[in-house]
Protein backbone atom coordinates (compact mmCIF):
# COMPACT_ATOMS: atom_id res chain seq x y z
CA UNK A 1 0.00 0.00 0.00
CA UNK A 2 1.18 3.62 -0.96
CA UNK A 3 1.24 5.62 1.84
CA UNK A 4 0.22 9.44 0.60
CA UNK A 5 3.86 10.35 2.72
CA UNK A 6 5.92 7.69 0.07
CA UNK A 7 3.39 9.15 -2.98
CA UNK A 8 4.44 12.88 -2.29
CA UNK A 9 7.83 11.81 -1.91
CA UNK A 10 7.64 9.85 -5.54
CA UNK A 11 6.55 13.26 -6.56
CA UNK A 12 9.29 15.04 -5.46
CA UNK A 13 11.57 12.21 -6.69
CA UNK A 14 10.45 12.28 -10.05
CA UNK A 15 10.61 16.05 -10.37
CA UNK A 16 14.53 15.56 -9.24
CA UNK A 17 17.52 16.48 -11.21
CA UNK A 18 20.13 15.95 -9.29
CA UNK A 19 19.61 13.58 -6.50
CA UNK A 20 21.88 12.40 -3.55
CA UNK A 21 20.98 8.80 -1.70
CA UNK A 22 22.70 8.61 1.51
CA UNK A 23 22.54 5.50 3.35
CA UNK A 24 23.28 3.26 6.45
CA UNK A 25 23.37 -0.13 8.12
CA UNK A 26 19.08 -0.13 8.01
CA UNK A 27 19.38 -0.28 4.11
CA UNK A 28 21.02 -3.72 4.37
CA UNK A 29 18.76 -5.44 7.04
CA UNK A 30 16.43 -6.83 5.32
CA UNK A 31 19.61 -8.47 3.63
CA UNK A 32 20.59 -10.41 6.84
CA UNK A 33 22.95 -7.37 7.63
CA UNK A 34 23.25 -6.84 11.35
CA UNK A 35 22.97 -2.77 11.71
CA UNK A 36 25.05 -1.24 14.47
CA UNK A 37 22.28 0.29 17.19
CA UNK A 38 19.50 -1.91 16.65
CA UNK A 39 17.85 -4.19 19.44
CA UNK A 40 20.45 -6.75 18.01
CA UNK A 41 22.51 -4.12 16.71
CA UNK A 42 26.82 -5.25 16.73
CA UNK A 43 27.46 -2.61 19.28
CA UNK A 44 24.47 -3.78 21.73
CA UNK A 45 27.21 -7.18 21.50
CA UNK A 46 30.19 -5.79 21.26
CA UNK A 47 32.36 -3.38 22.35
CA UNK A 48 33.38 -0.89 20.23
CA UNK A 49 36.40 0.30 21.46
CA UNK A 50 37.57 -3.61 21.66
CA UNK A 51 37.32 -4.27 17.78
CA UNK A 52 37.15 -0.66 15.24
CA UNK A 53 40.02 1.34 16.61
CA UNK A 54 43.21 1.15 15.74
CA UNK A 55 44.24 0.89 19.38
CA UNK A 56 42.37 -2.36 19.69
CA UNK A 57 43.96 -3.44 16.39
CA UNK A 58 47.78 -2.39 18.18
CA UNK A 59 46.76 -4.22 21.33
CA UNK A 60 45.20 -7.30 19.90
CA UNK A 61 45.17 -7.74 16.08
CA UNK A 62 44.45 -11.41 16.47
CA UNK A 63 41.16 -10.41 17.91
CA UNK A 64 39.93 -7.27 15.71
CA UNK A 65 41.03 -9.66 12.70
CA UNK A 66 38.68 -12.60 14.13
CA UNK A 67 35.57 -10.33 14.55
CA UNK A 68 36.10 -9.01 10.83
CA UNK A 69 36.78 -12.17 9.54
CA UNK A 70 33.72 -13.21 11.22
CA UNK A 71 31.63 -9.72 9.66
CA UNK A 72 33.09 -10.60 5.99
CA UNK A 73 31.90 -14.58 6.28
CA UNK A 74 28.16 -12.91 7.16
CA UNK A 75 28.62 -10.20 4.56
CA UNK A 76 29.20 -13.04 1.75
CA UNK A 77 26.14 -15.11 2.90
CA UNK A 78 24.35 -11.65 2.18
CA UNK A 79 22.78 -10.30 -0.68
CA UNK A 80 21.69 -6.79 -2.33
CA UNK A 81 17.88 -6.48 -1.50
CA UNK A 82 14.91 -5.20 -3.27
CA UNK A 83 16.19 -1.50 -1.76
CA UNK A 84 19.85 -1.96 -2.67
CA UNK A 85 18.17 -2.93 -6.21
CA UNK A 86 15.65 0.29 -6.75
CA UNK A 87 18.41 2.38 -5.79
CA UNK A 88 21.12 1.03 -8.27
CA UNK A 89 18.43 0.80 -11.32
CA UNK A 90 17.60 4.37 -10.09
CA UNK A 91 21.17 5.80 -10.85
CA UNK A 92 21.43 3.49 -13.84
CA UNK A 93 17.99 4.81 -15.73
CA UNK A 94 20.21 7.89 -17.19
CA UNK A 95 17.16 10.46 -16.75
CA UNK A 96 18.80 12.19 -13.89
CA UNK A 97 22.47 12.58 -11.72
CA UNK A 98 22.32 10.20 -8.55
CA UNK A 99 25.35 9.89 -6.48
CA UNK A 100 24.75 6.97 -4.07
CA UNK A 101 26.56 7.69 -0.56
CA UNK A 102 26.74 4.76 1.85
CA UNK A 103 28.02 4.69 6.03
CA UNK A 104 28.38 0.90 5.02
CA UNK A 105 31.51 -1.56 4.32
CA UNK A 106 29.18 -4.60 3.48
CA UNK A 107 29.50 -4.22 -0.75
CA UNK A 108 25.90 -4.97 -1.17
CA UNK A 109 25.58 -1.79 -3.19
CA UNK A 110 28.65 -2.30 -5.36
CA UNK A 111 26.87 -5.47 -6.24
CA UNK A 112 23.85 -4.39 -6.85
CA UNK A 113 25.24 -1.39 -9.35
CA UNK A 114 26.95 -5.14 -11.39
CA UNK A 115 23.56 -6.78 -11.31
CA UNK A 116 21.78 -3.77 -12.64
CA UNK A 117 24.03 -2.75 -15.02
CA UNK A 118 24.10 -6.53 -16.14
CA UNK A 119 20.10 -6.32 -15.97
CA UNK A 120 20.31 -2.73 -18.67
CA UNK A 121 23.55 -3.62 -20.92
CA UNK A 122 25.38 -1.16 -19.13
CA UNK A 123 28.11 0.68 -16.66
CA UNK A 124 27.86 -0.05 -13.36
CA UNK A 125 29.72 3.36 -12.74
CA UNK A 126 27.02 5.75 -11.90
CA UNK A 127 25.26 3.52 -9.43
CA UNK A 128 28.79 2.69 -7.86
CA UNK A 129 28.49 4.12 -4.16
CA UNK A 130 30.91 6.45 -2.46
CA UNK A 131 31.95 4.36 0.31
CA UNK A 132 32.67 6.72 3.59
CA UNK A 133 34.02 4.03 6.06
CA UNK A 134 35.74 1.73 3.65
CA UNK A 135 34.66 -1.69 2.52
CA UNK A 136 35.15 -4.73 3.99
CA UNK A 137 35.92 -6.65 0.74
CA UNK A 138 39.29 -4.95 1.26
CA UNK A 139 42.92 -5.51 3.38
CA UNK A 140 45.21 -2.10 3.62
CA UNK A 141 48.38 -2.71 5.22
CA UNK A 142 49.02 -0.83 8.16
CA UNK A 143 52.19 0.41 6.79
CA UNK A 144 52.62 1.17 2.86
CA UNK A 145 48.95 1.24 2.50
CA UNK A 146 48.64 -0.81 -0.19
CA UNK A 147 45.24 -2.16 -1.16
CA UNK A 148 44.23 -5.49 -2.50
CA UNK A 149 41.06 -7.92 -2.17
CA UNK A 150 40.86 -10.00 1.61
CA UNK A 151 40.26 -13.54 1.43
CA UNK A 152 37.39 -14.16 2.41
CA UNK A 153 35.68 -17.74 3.79
CA UNK A 154 36.84 -20.22 5.69
CA UNK A 155 37.43 -20.30 9.10
CA UNK A 156 37.37 -17.06 11.02
CA UNK A 157 40.17 -18.00 12.94
CA UNK A 158 43.28 -15.98 12.40
CA UNK A 159 46.47 -18.32 12.46
CA UNK A 160 49.00 -16.18 10.99
CA UNK A 161 48.74 -12.50 11.48
CA UNK A 162 48.94 -11.34 7.35
CA UNK A 163 51.27 -9.27 6.24
CA UNK A 164 52.09 -7.19 3.52
CA UNK A 165 53.74 -8.79 0.74
CA UNK A 166 55.72 -5.38 -0.39
CA UNK A 167 56.73 -4.08 3.24
CA UNK A 168 55.37 -7.07 5.60
CA UNK A 169 53.44 -4.69 7.62
CA UNK A 170 50.29 -6.11 9.34
CA UNK A 171 47.38 -5.95 6.72
CA UNK A 172 43.71 -4.87 8.27
CA UNK A 173 40.26 -4.08 7.27
CA UNK A 174 40.19 -1.35 4.39
CA UNK A 175 37.65 0.22 6.96
CA UNK A 176 37.71 3.59 8.91
CA UNK A 177 38.03 2.94 12.78
CA UNK A 178 36.71 5.11 15.51
CA UNK A 179 39.10 7.72 15.81
CA UNK A 180 40.41 7.64 12.42
CA UNK A 181 39.81 10.27 9.07
CA UNK A 182 37.99 9.66 6.28
CA UNK A 183 39.52 9.55 2.77
CA UNK A 184 39.68 13.05 2.12
CA UNK A 185 38.61 12.75 -1.78
CA UNK A 186 35.72 10.67 -1.11
CA UNK A 187 34.35 13.19 1.32
CA UNK A 188 34.80 15.80 -0.49
CA UNK A 189 32.58 14.41 -3.46
CA UNK A 190 29.99 13.01 -0.84
CA UNK A 191 29.57 16.79 0.38
CA UNK A 192 29.46 18.45 -3.35
CA UNK A 193 27.15 16.05 -4.80
CA UNK A 194 25.05 16.95 -1.53
CA UNK A 195 25.58 20.67 -1.83
CA UNK A 196 24.48 20.12 -5.44
CA UNK A 197 21.55 18.04 -4.44
CA UNK A 198 17.84 19.13 -5.54
CA UNK A 199 16.68 15.88 -3.25
CA UNK A 200 18.75 14.24 -0.79
CA UNK A 201 17.33 10.58 0.46
CA UNK A 202 18.14 9.27 3.59
CA UNK A 203 17.64 5.85 4.36
CA UNK A 204 18.07 3.66 6.87
CA UNK A 205 20.73 5.73 9.57
CA UNK A 206 20.63 6.85 12.78
CA UNK A 207 22.14 9.47 11.76
CA UNK A 208 24.38 9.63 15.00
CA UNK A 209 28.25 9.29 13.18
CA UNK A 210 30.10 12.45 11.39
CA UNK A 211 31.63 13.57 9.52
CA UNK A 212 28.42 11.59 7.32
CA UNK A 213 25.66 12.43 9.43
CA UNK A 214 26.47 15.95 8.31
CA UNK A 215 25.45 14.73 4.27
CA UNK A 216 21.71 15.38 4.95
CA UNK A 217 22.43 19.23 6.42
CA UNK A 218 24.43 20.00 3.47
CA UNK A 219 21.54 19.32 1.21
CA UNK A 220 19.34 21.25 3.54
CA UNK A 221 21.09 24.53 3.96
CA UNK A 222 21.67 24.41 0.20
CA UNK A 223 17.69 24.75 -0.41
CA UNK A 224 17.57 21.29 -1.27
CA UNK A 225 14.95 18.59 0.01
CA UNK A 226 15.45 16.04 2.50
CA UNK A 227 13.87 12.67 2.56
CA UNK A 228 14.53 10.36 5.37
CA UNK A 229 13.52 6.58 5.18
CA UNK A 230 13.42 4.51 8.19
CA UNK A 231 11.41 2.09 10.38
CA UNK A 232 11.32 4.95 13.36
CA UNK A 233 11.79 8.01 13.85
CA UNK A 234 16.12 9.52 14.39
CA UNK A 235 17.51 12.78 15.31
CA UNK A 236 17.21 13.84 11.46
CA UNK A 237 13.82 13.51 11.51
CA UNK A 238 13.09 17.06 12.66
CA UNK A 239 15.78 18.49 10.04
CA UNK A 240 13.73 16.16 7.19
CA UNK A 241 11.11 17.33 4.84
CA UNK A 242 9.52 14.14 5.01
CA UNK A 243 9.86 10.95 6.95
CA UNK A 244 8.46 7.78 5.56
CA UNK A 245 8.63 5.31 7.97
CA UNK A 246 8.54 1.89 6.37
CA UNK A 247 11.41 -0.61 5.90
CA UNK A 248 13.51 0.24 3.24
CA UNK A 249 12.96 -2.87 0.91
CA UNK A 250 9.24 -2.16 0.56
CA UNK A 251 9.75 1.91 0.29
CA UNK A 252 12.45 2.52 -2.19
CA UNK A 253 10.83 0.38 -4.94
CA UNK A 254 7.52 2.01 -4.80
CA UNK A 255 8.95 5.18 -4.15
CA UNK A 256 12.20 4.56 -7.09
CA UNK A 257 10.69 2.34 -9.97
CA UNK A 258 9.60 3.98 -12.82
CA UNK A 259 9.85 7.62 -11.16
P1 LIG B 1 22.68 2.23 13.02
O1 LIG B 1 22.61 0.83 13.47
O2 LIG B 1 23.17 3.30 13.97
O3 LIG B 1 21.23 2.71 12.52
C1 LIG B 1 20.50 1.89 11.64
C2 LIG B 1 19.23 2.66 11.28
O4 LIG B 1 18.50 1.89 10.31
C3 LIG B 1 18.31 2.89 12.46
O5 LIG B 1 17.84 4.24 12.41
C4 LIG B 1 17.15 1.91 12.21
O6 LIG B 1 15.91 2.42 12.68
C5 LIG B 1 17.15 1.84 10.71
N1 LIG B 1 16.60 0.61 10.13
C6 LIG B 1 16.71 -0.65 10.61
N2 LIG B 1 16.11 -1.52 9.76
C7 LIG B 1 15.64 -0.78 8.71
C8 LIG B 1 14.93 -1.08 7.52
N3 LIG B 1 14.58 -2.33 7.19
N4 LIG B 1 14.60 -0.05 6.68
C9 LIG B 1 14.93 1.23 6.99
N5 LIG B 1 15.60 1.59 8.11
C10 LIG B 1 15.94 0.59 8.96
O7 LIG B 1 23.58 2.25 11.69
P2 LIG B 1 24.17 3.50 10.93
O8 LIG B 1 23.29 4.71 11.07
O9 LIG B 1 24.52 3.07 9.57
O10 LIG B 1 30.51 3.55 11.70
O11 LIG B 1 25.54 3.76 11.77
C11 LIG B 1 26.43 4.76 11.31
C12 LIG B 1 27.82 4.33 11.62
O12 LIG B 1 27.96 3.95 13.02
C13 LIG B 1 28.28 3.09 10.87
O13 LIG B 1 28.71 3.40 9.58
C14 LIG B 1 29.42 2.61 11.76
C15 LIG B 1 28.71 2.72 13.10
O14 LIG B 1 29.60 2.77 14.17
C16 LIG B 1 31.76 3.13 11.31
O15 LIG B 1 31.94 1.98 10.96
C17 LIG B 1 32.82 4.18 11.34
Amino acid sequence: MVTDEAARARELVSAARRLVVFTGAGVSAESGVPTFRGADGLWKSHRVEELATPEAFARDPRTVLEWYGWRRGLVSECSPNPAHLAIARFALDGRRRVTIVTQNVDGLHRRAAMTAAAELATQPGPAEPLELHGALHRDRCSGCGRRSEAVVGGSAVVRELPRCPACDALLRPDVVWFGEMLDASVLKRAFESAHEADVCLVVGTSALVYPAASIPQITARAGGIVMEINVEATPLSDVADHTVIGAAGAVLPIMLEGS
